[in-house]
């Protein structure tokens, strides 16, 4: 469904509040240990959270990747010259208006922001539409983790991932969804890959466990998100944040950790919920990323590396990537 009423378009294909929405809660909280799909991280709390996290001192990875587009985007922009960008994940698209500033330079005028949270993406599209009278705004609530049909194929397109969101992605589903984006790709399109690099695990630890304590709200969110969807009563004080790096997997993970016995029930999809005390639940997985680790995964996804670049502090990279062959 499109509708127009503002200066920007809205597409709805993702609707949240439907029961196949949720099919992978009850997966992931049957198996063991249990986990939790990220993207119920993001409702409008959620979103506004990360946004918190996004300046925090700890939290480098915003800081870094926004000097690298400060110094960049124009290069980029010249070097691709697309028609338009797309973005996955587009959250906030603070960092995006570097891009949008770059293409509009070389006279191209059209965003698409694709995201699972409508009030991230409509609260940026007003922002953008004000501050870019020229620019042709549309977004597109949709799951990543469904087809990427919806994303329009017309033009020379600029296809962006940034942020380390693929990082969120563990080996094997990170190739299938660079597959898929692969598949969108015509020969004069490009993908823009936003990757934080392997790095000291004191660094690496605190940006996801800030001292204010930031990131612990932003992981028990999803608990909230869970009690409010799903008609349940999981007792937020009852769980902690816990965040360590895996130096041999390369990520960080993130669980929430059960401080005594958890009874609870999630009336919605009528689940009963036991949780021992001490016993944890990953809720996400951030990974981290060499130059070859990037490009081995790309090759993976039919893609070819055309451009590495890092912030001067060698903390992170974009990733200029093109269809291989
Ligand atoms: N690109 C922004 C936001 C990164 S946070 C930045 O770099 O700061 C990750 C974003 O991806 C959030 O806005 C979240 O809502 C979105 N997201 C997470 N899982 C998703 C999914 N399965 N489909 C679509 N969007 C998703
Ligand atoms: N894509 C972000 C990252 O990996 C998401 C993120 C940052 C995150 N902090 C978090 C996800 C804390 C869950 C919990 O850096």
């Amino acid at each position: 469904m499109s509708t127009t009423g503002r200066s920007f378009t809205v597409t709805r294909v993702a609707d949240p509040s439907t029961e196949a929405h949720f099919e992978d809660v009850i997966k992931g909280l049957a198996s063991t240990p249990k986990e939790l799909s990220p993207k119920y991280f993001y409702d409008a709390r959620g979103s506004a959270l990360f946004e918190r996290i996004t300046a925090l001192p700890e939290y480098y990875l915003t800081r870094a990747e926004t000097e690298i587009l400060e110094r960049e985007a124009d290069a980029i922009l010249e070097h691709v010259r697309p028609d338009k960008l797309i973005e996955l994940g587009s959250g906030s698209s603070r960092k995006t208006e570097l891009l949008i500033r770059a293409m509009e330079h070389t006279g191209a005028n059209r965003y698409v922001a694709l995201d699972v949270s409508e009030d991230a993406l409509c609260e940026a599209a007003e922002r953008l539409t004000e501050r870019h009278p020229e620019l042709d705004v549309g977004v597109v609530v949709a799951d990543f983790d469904g087809s990427l049909d919806v994303i329009e194929r017309h033009g020379r397109r600029l296809v962006l991932l940034l942020g380390s969101t693929i990082g969120n992605f563990p080996p094997g589903p990170r190739e299938e969804f660079l597959t898929r984006i692969g598949a969108l790709l015509k020969d004069d399109d490009r993908f823009l890959l936003g990757v934080d690099l392997v790095k000291d695990r004191a660094t690496l630890e605190a940006a996801y466990d800030d001292a204010a304590g930031v990131t612990a709200e932003f992981n028990k969110n999803v608990l909230r998100v869970l009690n409010r969807e799903l008609d349940g009563n999981l007792p937020l004080d009852a769980f902690e944040h816990v965040a360590f790096y895996d130096a041999e997997n390369a990520w960080i993970e993130m669980r929430l950790r059960a401080t005594r016995t958890v009874d609870a029930r999630l009336r919605g999809i009528d689940l009963a919920l036991h949780f021992e005390a001490g016993e944890e639940m990953r809720t996400e997985l951030s990974c981290k990323f060499t130059r070859e680790s990037v490009e081995r995964s790309l090759a993976v996804a039919g893609l070819a590396l055309e451009r590495w670049i890092e912030d001067a502090g060698g903390r992170f990279a974009l990733v200029l990537a093109r269809r291989a062959g």
